[in-house]
């Protein structure tokens, strides 16, 4: 169906430092009409693009606008505008509510474009030098979400990461070790990953599971023994991520 509607772009910030976005994204919001962004977006960045931008955001459980108000305000803006940005942090398609907001406009007729960015998994990683992977020790990993707490999972594999984990971390490691993984397999909490207030404290399950610890917001778990290999080679790895 063809409409001279405008487009959504739906467009992936990466996890907080600007270096970090595609240079594809970095064109469109140069182009936008209009920018609606989330939490987890570098505002001072957001200031260098010309178009209005507004903030739609929802913070852990405070209330934000609802996603069907969302969708809907969506709809109205591309019948006026050419190019709306919907900008979201990490990736628009991983917990990120993008394919929700692409289902709906689709089903309105408009076009949306996605654009991917960096899930705050692949940066935590890179950044705290934590392998997702790695031959002869894990060939596969998980992405979770970490909240609420009747949606946490354990998979069986290799490494796993979960997402919005800040208050359930003791639930989680309990659950993990009731599912069979080793108590003593280490786990790592990254917070503000990619930020020069980024993070990283390395545990084990087992220590998790005994004591409720507080963790700076945003925070992702990475748990499994490609841990190991960080700590085999620390003192060689240099995050490539933080800007000091
Ligand atoms: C609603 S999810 C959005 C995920 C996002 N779409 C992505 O692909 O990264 C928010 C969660 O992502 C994680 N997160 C996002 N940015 C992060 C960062 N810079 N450092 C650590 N965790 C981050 C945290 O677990 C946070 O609670």
């Amino acid at each position: 169906m063809k409409t001279k509607w405008g487009t959504v772009y739906l467009v992936g910030f990466g996890p907080g430092d600007p270096e970090l976005m595609t240079v594809k994204a970095e064109r469109i919001l140069r182009q936008a009409d209009v920018i609606y962004f989330d939490d987890l977006i570098n505002r001072s960045h957001l200031r260098k693009y010309s178009a209005p931008k507004i903030y739609v955001g929802k913070r852990g459980n405070k209330p934000g606008l609802p996603q069907a108000e969302i969708n809907e305000l969506l709809f109205q803006v591309a019948r006026k505008h050419r190019r709306v940005v919907r900008l979201k942090g990490g990736d628009p398609f991983v917990f990120g509510r993008g394919g929700e907001e692409m289902t709906f406009l689709h089903s309105k007729g408009v076009t949306v474009e996605i654009v991917p960015g960096i899930t705050a998994a692949l940066a935590a990683a890179a950044c705290a030098g934590i392998p997702l992977t790695q031959r002869g020790i894990s060939s596969s990993v998980a992405f979770c979400v970490g909240h609420p707490e009747d949606k946490i999972r354990v998979p069986r594999t290799g490494t796993v990461v979960y997402y919005m984990a800040g208050q359930n971390v003791r639930f989680i490691a309990r659950k993990m070790i009731a599912s069979g993984w080793p108590p003593q397999t280490p786990a790592a909490f990254i917070s503000q990953a990619s930020l020069p207030e980024q993070k990283v404290r390395i545990s084990s399950l087992a220590r998790e599971a005994k004591k409720s610890r507080r963790h700076h917001s945003p925070m992702i778990m990475i748990a499994g023994e490609t841990l190991s290999v960080k700590a085999r080679l620390s003192s060689l790895t240099k995050s490539c991520c933080c800007r000091k």
